[in-house]
């Protein structure tokens, strides 16, 4: 499948992400995931996202262009992708329609997940992720907590609150996504493209994802 996940910080696109691609092997590919992972190693790419990331700013779009550009020619893309997080402003989505029709790759389904406000800062409160890159495994205190506490289930390395987890990036951030992000909605549902699912169940996010694609 090929398929954009939309939603709000919190709205569970890397948790739907990781359960779809166990569906039929299509690959998740998070932006976030790719700069927080820059960040640690200390790469160019990652001293210049860092700042922006702290705050709860989106970094800019010719940085992002770049990676993806990349990233959606590697071969582990032709099984289906699913993007994370990815585009997040009209300017990305305008360069990702044109640099699919170079590839000739057609998008299934634009999925936007849309979670109350209040549940999102009360998830994003108590998210932990895993702090290896490769791995970056998503739970939660309260609905998904590792078996050990505050090791990753899947490789033992420490499970942490991400840098943008204060409450005033998680705020900035809630800011961005309105301002800058959820008019991506108007923008795919003009393409024909838009799928919205209410609720706050991944179970049913991922159903309904099916049931769209007629799986
Ligand atoms: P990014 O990493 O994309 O963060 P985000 O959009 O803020 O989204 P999150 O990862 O916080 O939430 P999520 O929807 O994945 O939810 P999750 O599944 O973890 O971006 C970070 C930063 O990078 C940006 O601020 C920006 O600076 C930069 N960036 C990234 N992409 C960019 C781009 N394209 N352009 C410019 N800048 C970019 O779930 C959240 C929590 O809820 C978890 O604890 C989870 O266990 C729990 N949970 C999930 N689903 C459920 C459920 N059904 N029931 C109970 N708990 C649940
Ligand atoms: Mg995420
Ligand atoms: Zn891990």
């Amino acid at each position: 499948m090929k398929i954009i996940l939309l939603g709000a910080p919190g709205a569970g696109k890397g948790t739907v992400a990781k359960m779809l691609t166990k569906l039929d092997g299509s690959v998740q590919i998070s932006t976030g995931d790719i700069l927080r992972g820059a960040v640690q190693a200390g790469t160019e790419l990652g001293k210049e996202a860092d700042g922006y990331m702290k705050r709860g700013d989106l970094v800019p779009d010719s940085l992002i262009m770049g990676i993806m550009e990349k990233r959606l020619q590697e071969s582990d893309c032709q099984q289906g992708f699913l993007l994370d997080g990815f585009p997040r402003t009209i300017p990305q989505a305008e360069e990702l329609n044109q640099l699919l029709a170079k590839l000739g790759i057609k998008l299934d389904m634009v999925v936007n997940i849309d979670v109350p406000r209040d549940v999102i800062f009360d998830r994003l409160c108590t998210r932990r992720t895993c702090e290896n890159a490769k791995c970056q495994a998503i739970y939660n205190v309260k609905s998904n907590p590792p078996q050990q506490e505050g090791i990753c289930d899947k490789c033992g390395s420490p499970v942490v609150q991400r840098a943008d987890e204060t409450q005033e990036a998680i705020a900035h951030r809630l800011d961005t996504y309105n301002q800058k992000t959820a008019p991506l909605a108007g923008f795919y549902e003009k393409e024909g493209l838009l799928k919205t699912i209410t609720g706050t169940s991944s179970d049913l996010v991922v159903s309904g994802i099916q049931k769209a694609l007629g799986k």
